[in-house]
């Protein structure tokens, strides 16, 4: 389904949803087809008769006959989980839930002030102003860091991924499908001081409750409206990437769109640029009124971005995003961003060793011999995982880790039928890499780092979201679904034609060193519902109807090293009919594979976060663009929300005030480690 017919498509209730079909349309012209016998190369009958493998794949081999219904036939010795708490009952509603013993405190929600001098927020009267200094849209990634020994105190670290303009203004209603005729200069202003970051000081209270401390001297707000910000690495003042507002093409004004994220080891933020793409405009038109990029210097290059996408009028107020006038700009974004959360006045930097793509998440760990790695996703159907290794050791002296993300080698993913992950390195001069294919230099590569990736034959995904390492060699990719999968397009590590419900895959790195060259690989779970033959999944026989889940998104390591998973099935809830939520899947020993509910989101919310903090007693939650998405879905209502009648007031139950997005922070009733 092309743009146009997204959002004019009847069961599509609102712009976020259109958004997310959006990113249905691959980009990626270089599918590579394998063999349907993949699975057989992959796995021995032995694996298959010991229940490693799913039923997708079992049926392929045996038949139906080979299937285990997964309530059927338990197996006699079962470990106890790891994780202890008393699993949730799935559901969807208007509330939040947690798993009984445990508390869920709503922490900051849009419009909080978050400074000494900030207003109180006034939904009916906002402005860009106020915003500014309020706590912004659409939380996604949380992180946190320490202030004191105790880690009673610390900065929290927020991303502000999007805005959902018919839910967020009075009397708008959805733009996107009546040509932004509605968004004023103001509105768009005020969009745009939404999205970004917050920085916030918290401090946990003698009750063990967090509080918000405005006063602080570190809240910091940042925005594509007025943050400055400094390109470094190999692509920085490139000729591709100079505007008319900065010749130098090494400053840029703000960041947007950032999804997930992570914490480097010294203590800095890093925030991934993600669907930046949406965010640029043109003018020119084909005769079916699409975007014409015949006139542009780099259409190939903008077209593999998916550049532009259209999904915002900001282009219609800031000439930089219109790329008639501005033709360079889209370059200045998909980066990773890093902030010095201790340092307010510190310019934000981005990383251009980093890539280019649409990145989702950036997951820090330290190799065992000491290198910087991060493992980071480009979130379209058929891109690619990959993985940034620096040139030199992390130090325990924070201003010696200056360089390492702006000198080392960038990798992406393939993955081979035998088991065998290689981490193929986009360097200029290796390989295809080269001036004869288009890339003169490696600010070439890193600017076009999607044509890059492709021209040294990586393996297309089922939408790489967030990527987490363990520190121990091991790391877990989150594939969160792709119906666009054709069955002659699975691969080995993607084998599911019409993936509606994603999977995860574990990498085991050679020599448990995060930053090797090559590893194996193996599939940890394949989502859906496992009573359902035809959806292929693939979890332990002890997990219950409350534990399986899909669309697999964001995830995190508690203290303990055990494994979380947040989800974010989009407008397609109704398919499994849970809201989405966070769930404790078990990597290891028998129970590999089983899962738990653990918290569940408000109708319509996707789940982002979570964040442990160190002692394992805090977990941090975002729950983001509550009451928007599939609301069509939810019995009772049944129609898109808005503004005026939304499908929840989550958090505040107000009858005039909408949904809010809002970061939860859960403890254990009366203290101590959670499922400890
Ligand atoms: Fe912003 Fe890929 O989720
Ligand atoms: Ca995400």
């Amino acid at each position: 389904m092309d743009r146009k017919h997204i959002i004019n498509d009847p069961e599509i209730g609102n712009k976020a949803e259109a958004y997310e079909a959006f990113d249905d349309i691959p980009t990626n012209p270089h599918l590579e087809n394998t063999i349907g016998d993949v699975i057989a190369a992959r796995y021995g009958r032995r694996e298959v008769l010991r229940g490693m493998l799913g039923v997708s794949a079992a049926t392929t081999l045996f038949g139906t006959s080979a299937l285990v219904a997964p309530t059927a036939a338990k197996a006699s010795q079962q470990s106890e989980s790891r994780y202890k708490f008393d699993e949730l009952t799935w559901g969807n509603d208007e509330k939040h839930h947690i798993a009984k013993g445990y508390e869920a405190d709503v922490l900051l929600r849009w419009g909080d002030p978050i400074m000494a001098d900030a207003p109180e927020f006034d939904v009916m009267n906002q402005t860009a102003a106020a915003q500014l200094k309020q706590f912004g849209y659409n939380n996604d990634y949380v992180g946190f860091t320490p202030l004191n020994a105790e880690g009673t105190r610390g900065l929290l670290c927020v991303n502000h991924e999007y805005t959902n303009e018919e839910v967020m203004f009075p009397g708008l209603g959805r733009q996107d499908k009546q040509g932004f005729t509605g968004m004023t200069r103001d509105l768009i202003d005020i969009e745009m001081a939404a999205h970004g970051g917050t920085v916030v000081e918290i401090a946990k209270g003698a009750d063990g409750k967090w509080a918000v401390l405005r006063d602080s001297t570190l809240n910091r707000r940042i925005t594509p409206l007025d943050t400055a910000m400094i390109l470094d690495g190999p692509a920085a003042g490139h000729a591709r990437m100079q505007t008319k507002a900065d010749p130098s093409g090494t400053a840029v004004i703000g960041t947007f769109n950032n999804c997930a994220g992570g914490m480097t080891p010294w203590g800095t933020w890093l925030m991934a640029e993600e669907n930046f793409h949406g965010y640029f405009w043109t003018d020119a038109r084909d005769a079916d009124g699409k975007p014409d990029l015949s006139a542009h210097a780099d259409a190939a290059s903008m077209k593999r971005y998916g550049v532009p996408g259209g999904w915002y009028a900001w282009g219609q107020h800031h000439d930089r995003f219109n790329i008639d006038k501005e033709p360079q700009e889209p370059n200045r974004f998909g980066w990773v961003v890093e902030v010095d959360p201790r340092t307010p006045d510190a310019k934000p930097v981005k990383h251009t060793a980093l890539g280019r793509f649409r990145h989702e998440g950036c997951e820090t760990t330290v190799s065992s011999d000491g290198k910087l790695v991060i493992y980071m996703g480009d979130d379209n159907r058929f891109d690619y995982q990959y993985k940034y290794v620096s040139s030199g050791t992390v130090s325990d002296t924070a201003d010696q880790n200056a360089d390492l993300l702006s000198d080392g080698t960038l990798y992406v993913a393939r993955f081979d039928a035998d088991g065998t992950v290689h981490w193929l390195p986009l360097v200029h001069g290796t390989g295809p890499l080269t001036a004869e294919n288009g890339f003169a230099s490696q600010a070439d590569v890193l600017i076009d780092t999607r044509l890059a990736a492709d021209a040294l034959g990586a393996t297309p995904m089922d939408r790489p979201e967030d990527a987490q390492p363990r520190g121990d060699g091991t790391a877990y990719i989150m594939l969160t679904n792709n119906t666009r999968r054709k069955a002659d397009e699975i691969n080995a590590a993607n084998p599911r034609a019409k993936n509606t419900f994603g999977h995860i895959i574990e990498i085991k790195e050679d020599g448990d060193n995060h930053a090797a060259t090559k590893g194996t690989w193996s599939i940890l779970v394949k989502c859906g519902d496992p009573e359902i033959a035809e959806v292929g999944a693939q979890w332990n026989l002890e997990t219950s109807e409350n534990g399986w889940f899909a669309s697999p998104d964001n995830c995190a390591f508690d203290a303990d090293g055990r494994l979380w998973i947040s989800t974010d099935q989009g407008s397609k809830w109704g398919k499994t009919g849970k809201s989405d939520g966070l769930y404790a899947l078990e990597t290891e020993g028998d129970l590999r594979g089983h899962s738990k509910l653990f918290f569940r989101c408000p109708v319509g919310g996707e789940l982002c976060g979570p964040y442990f903090t160190d002692d394992g007693e805090t977990l941090f939650l975002a729950v983001q663009h509550p009451g928007t998405d599939g609301t069509k879905s939810l019995k009772g209502f049944e129609r898109a929300s808005t503004f005026e009648d939304p499908a929840t007031r989550w958090p505040d139950f107000d009858p005039k005030m909408p949904p809010r997005p809002s970061v939860v922070v859960v403890t254990k009733t009366g203290g101590g480690k959670i499922a400890g």
